[in-house]
């Protein structure tokens, strides 16, 4: 778990009954919840169960979860970037990758995507970091949510610019390999000008595809 990250939590009253929107939660927290069945969209709940787990566990890891009583209806997870990746190796330590949000599919469209990135965002700690996130078309529940790609890519623009996190350019070429993928970065205020600099000279690998 990143250091300082001090826990916080929220209650929201929605028509389905009251929701705790907490973290960073721990692994044995994560241990003693079980999962919604309608967590489903990245792995079956419970092979996420034990993704969340083990994401809590790394040293840069964090997850935070809405949850109905003992039941997680939604959590959203940050980590490093892929050792692979140009952020990773171009700027080790400085770039932490949000890398999912899900809420059930039983539980969506009470403002709980909002609560979970603002509970996040709320921790002074992510000023000292970018926070980039990748979003690929291929991952979007249109079926369940009844939106095309392109609604589908605004809904999420809007969780996202909640604390935002601003769609950038890049040739990364898998955001590339749709048009509606997006890179989404928030450059924190306590990032070295050094750091976001080279973030901005870093996303495109050839500066012909600006
Ligand atoms: C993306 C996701 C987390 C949003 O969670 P949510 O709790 O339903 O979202 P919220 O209730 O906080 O709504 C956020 C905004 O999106 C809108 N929205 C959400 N679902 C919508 C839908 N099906 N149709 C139209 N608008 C929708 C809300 O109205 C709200 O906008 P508003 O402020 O203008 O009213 C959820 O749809 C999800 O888990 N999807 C599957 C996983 C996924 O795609 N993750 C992202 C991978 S890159």
């Amino acid at each position: 778990m990143v250091e300082d990250f001090s826990p916080k939590g929220k209650v929201i009253v929605t028509p389905r009954g009251k929701i705790v929107v907490e973290g960073p939660v721990s692994g044995p927290e994560l241990s003693r919840l079980s999962m919604d069945d309608g967590i489903k969209m990245f792995r079956p709940a419970s092979e996420q169960h034990k993704a969340l787990i083990r994401i809590a566990g790394m040293e840069e890891g964090l997850v935070f979860i809405a949850r109905h009583e003992k039941l997680i209806v939604g959590y959203v997870t940050f980590h490093r970037p892929d050792d692979d990746s140009r952020w990773a190796q171009e700027l080790p330590g400085v770039i932490l990758e949000l890398g999912a949000i899900e809420i059930s599919s039983n539980w969506r469209r009470l403002s709980l995507g909002y609560a979970l990135v603002e509970i996040a965002f709320d921790n002074d700690v992510l000023e000292d970091y970018i926070v980039i996130s990748t979003h690929y078309a291929w991952h979007w529940d249109l079926v369940g949510t009844g939106l095309n790609v392109w609604d589908y890519q605004k809904m999420l623009s809007k969780v996202m610019n909640k604390v935002g996190l601003q769609r950038r350019s890049t040739d990364d070429p898998e955001i590339i390999a749709h048009p509606a993928n997006m890179l989404k970065a928030r450059i924190g205020k306590r990032v070295p000008k050094e750091s976001s600099t080279k973030f901005e000279l870093i996303r495109h690998k050839n500066p012909f595809l600006i």
